[in-house]
């Protein structure tokens, strides 16, 4: 078969690395041994479309993902399954794959405890107002008022947690013992827990300190903290978001922070990407935003590698997946996170 993968460039030096073209996640013997054929791709939208004619299998990071659209899926009438390396298949058009019959599968769970402390991090380096101690440290400058304006303490605030599945839950566990009010709002999962309440949409908005999104980017997410949401936050609070960047209005965001009705913005999800180099976000007001690498910690990346592979050797003995990896099944969105309304 032909599996073709993207991922990011490998850099001379940089040998921990394995989620990249060198390495390929140990890809290259673990296929050519059984017989397969693996081409490695670089640049998404310039080689991706060279190989849709007779490629089987596409496999992809979402920090460096292969936008598999309608259109390239059905240019690719071989193609029976995308594999997402890592935890979110929304750069793969699931409505398409189902319609063609091609199946989409994650490895779920391989870095979901990389993005939890990622987002705790975001939030303290947010409330402590960490990027202007940090700015006048490497700057020379040493104007306490300044920083000091904006620094608070996380404890005693609410934080609200938007999506509440293994991510949301495991931020929750991690939070707790900073003395916070946690609440959360999930469709799916209205249960309250030993950490945090469930509250309903509006109530999480309009009454967290800071709010951080953990819910997968679908129709009903895409765009949904756009203006009208946003000014529903409480005036000052604070937005981390290493779900996904299109969940949130690039402009909106801009508006908003600039009048100060948000106070700070963190997350490391853009839309596209790679973000361009003169995307606003990199540049907007008491931003900390990051590269998206939140969940590709070297212990995320063997959990993927060994994810991908177990993946493979299922497909390759038409075995089945694992329930909590299948996304697209049998033609059918079958994952309970994705399925709209
Ligand atoms: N930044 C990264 O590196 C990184 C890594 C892993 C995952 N992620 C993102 O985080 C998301 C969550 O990951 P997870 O492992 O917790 O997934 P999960 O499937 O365990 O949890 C997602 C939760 O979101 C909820 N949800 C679905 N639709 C919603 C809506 N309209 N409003 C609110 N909640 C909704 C689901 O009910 C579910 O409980 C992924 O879909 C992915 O986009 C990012």
């Amino acid at each position: 078969m032909k599996i073709v993968a993207l991922f990011p460039e490998s850099v001379e030096g940089e040998e921990n690395q394995i989620l990249n073209t060198k390495k390929a996640i140990g890809l290259k013997p673990f296929l050519e041994e059984k017989g397969h054929e693996l081409v490695i791709l670089a640049d998404n939208e310039a080689d991706l479309d060279k190989h849709l004619a007779d490629m089987d299998v596409v496999i992809s990071a979402p920090f460096y993902p292969a936008y598999m659209t309608r259109e390239r899926i059905e240019k690719a009438p071989n193609l029976k399954l995308a594999i997402t390396a890592g935890v979110g298949s929304d750069h793969v058009d699931l409505q398409a794959a189902g319609e063609h019959n091609v199946g989409v599968v994650e490895v779920t769970g391989s870095n979901t405890v990389s993005v939890a402390e990622h987002a705790v991090m975001d939030l303290l380096i947010l409330l402590r107002n960490y990027e202007e101690g940090h700015r006048q440290s490497e700057a020379g400058e040493w104007n306490l008022s300044k920083v000091g304006n904006d620094a608070r303490e996380l404890q005693n605030k609410t934080i609200g947690i938007f999506g509440f599945g293994r991510i949301g839950q495991l931020v929750a566990e991690r939070l707790a013992p900073f003395n916070v009010t946690i609440q959360h709002y999930d469709p799916i999962n209205q249960k309250d827990n030993e950490h945090s309440k469930f509250v309903e949409f509006e109530q999480l908005v309009a009454t967290s300190d800071a709010i951080t999104i953990h819910a997968p980017l679908t129709p009903d997410t895409d765009d949904l903290f756009n203006y009208n949401v946003l000014s529903k936050m409480k005036d000052g609070s604070y937005l981390v978001n290493t779900a996904r960047g299109k969940i949130v209005n690039t402009d909106d965001l801009v508006e908003l922070l600039e009048a100060k009705h948000i106070q700070g913005y963190a997350g490391d999800v853009w839309f596209p990407q790679p973000a361009q180099a003169d995307h606003p976000w990199r540049t907007m007001p008491r931003n900390a935003m990051t590269v998206h690498y939140s969940g590709m910690t070297l212990e995320a990346q063997q959990r993927i590698e060994d994810g991908v592979k177990d993946i493979l050797s299922r497909f390759f003995n038409n075995e089945p997946f694992q329930d909590k990896d299948i996304i697209v099944d049998g033609g059918q969105i079958t994952s309970k996170s994705y399925k709209t309304k």
